[in-house]
């Protein structure tokens, strides 16, 4: 509680914001702690700078929580129990704020003011030079952390002040792991990382080379960062999967499903999944978003979409094609028709 009311971030409503950031970090609609939306411009880099503009905009919105209720943000990220203690905390942090200022008032002394709430805007340049190394310039909705976050060598008195966060790829991925073990994770799984950036100076060079690059071109990306291949488990369930043109058409069951209707289907160790669309047209598509392997069964239908649960992007069911952000690749669909009352799609074949 102190940390937080001193960068005037809402604890609860902070914890809850921080922790939608670990789950989706840098998915464009999720994650609500993106520093430098695309395309960047150099001005929001010198404001962020200062916190001039996020430090009084943090307070407001603790004035908005204390006074009108949640924002829609915040209703999205917080769950309802919590809700009362973010309106709680928020008029907390209001009312210190008011006696601080009543104080400097009375006593006609910048004092009081200078000490608690100023200094959230003209004290927290540190915390905001160390944390726009995490992800700057980095990519956007990708699930991988590697991707998206940062490792930095730092000087020692760096990693102090900083608490060992510039190992902030092996902080993302793994939250639980306390700062003081940060620098044994990274001798563990370094070779599974991108390299480190040697030094604070490095990395924003590159920051600034990626927001350079990004001011014209949004879909840029670094093109020397280097993430070491895992295994895909599900790259190669895929490539096993082959459909026969012309082959014997199955029986997928009783052509009963209603508008914005799903069923899953398993053939084999495919998993596949009927949707009815908004006009009743049936479509047979992949069960997983290609995006980041959730379950499509239980999304939503969408006129002739489907919108998957995890992250609300969406795909076209009649080409697979994404059609809304995060989605970069196609879902796969499958020839499917309805014959005497039942669905029917051709066999397969594969391992
Ligand atoms: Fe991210 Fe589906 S898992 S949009």
């Amino acid at each position: 509680y102190p940390a937080s009311f001193m960068i005037a971030r809402e604890a609860t409503y902070w914890r809850w914001s921080h922790f939608r950031h670990h789950t989706d970090t840098i998915i464009v609609g999720r994650d609500p702690e993106i520093i430098f939306a695309r395309p960047p411009s150099f001005r929001q880099v010198a404001l962020t700078f200062s916190n001039i503009v996020g430090g009084p905009t943090l307070m407001l919105g603790a004035v908005r929580h204390a006074t009108i209720g949640l924002s829609d943000v915040a209703l999205q990220i917080v769950p309802e129990r919590d809700h009362r203690r973010v309106v709680w905390e928020a008029r907390a942090y209001v009312g210190i704020w008011l006696v601080v200022i009543a104080l400097s008032l009375a006593t006609w002394s910048p004092w009081p003011v200078l000490f608690v709430g100023g200094p959230t805007i003209y004290g927290a340049w540190l915390m905001v030079f160390f944390g726009i190394t995490q992800h700057a310039g980095l990519r956007e909705d990708v699930l991988d952390h590697r991707h998206s976050t940062r490792t930095v060598y730092m000087n020692p008195i760096f990693r102090f002040l900083y608490l060992n966060m510039n190992y902030h790829v092996e902080h993302h991925m793994f939250p639980a792991v306390p700062y003081r073990a940060l620098p044994q994770l990274h001798a563990e799984i370094a070779d599974q990382l991108p390299d480190a950036m040697p030094s604070t100076a490095s990395a924003y060079r590159e920051i600034f080379r990626a927001i350079g690059a990004q001011r014209n071109d949004p879909t840029w990306e670094l093109p020397d960062r280097y993430v070491p291949e895992v295994r895909a488990r599900r790259a190669q369930i895929v490539q096993a999967f082959e459909w026969v043109d012309g082959g014997e058409w199955i029986d997928l069951g009783a052509a009963n499903l209603r508008p914005g209707e799903l069923r899953s289907i398993d053939i084999g160790n495919h998993e596949l999944l009927l949707a009815c669309d908004d006009d009743g047209a049936v479509h047979l598509v992949d069960r997983t978003c290609t995006h980041g392997d959730a379950d499509l069964s239980t999304g939503t239908i969408v006129g002739c979409e489907i919108e998957c649960p995890k992250h609300n992007g969406r795909f076209d069911l009649r080409t697979g094609d994404g059609t809304r952000r995060p989605i970069q690749q196609a879902l796969q669909t499958y020839p499917v028709r309805v014959h005497r009352g039942r669905v029917e799609a051709r066999t397969e074949v594969g391992a």
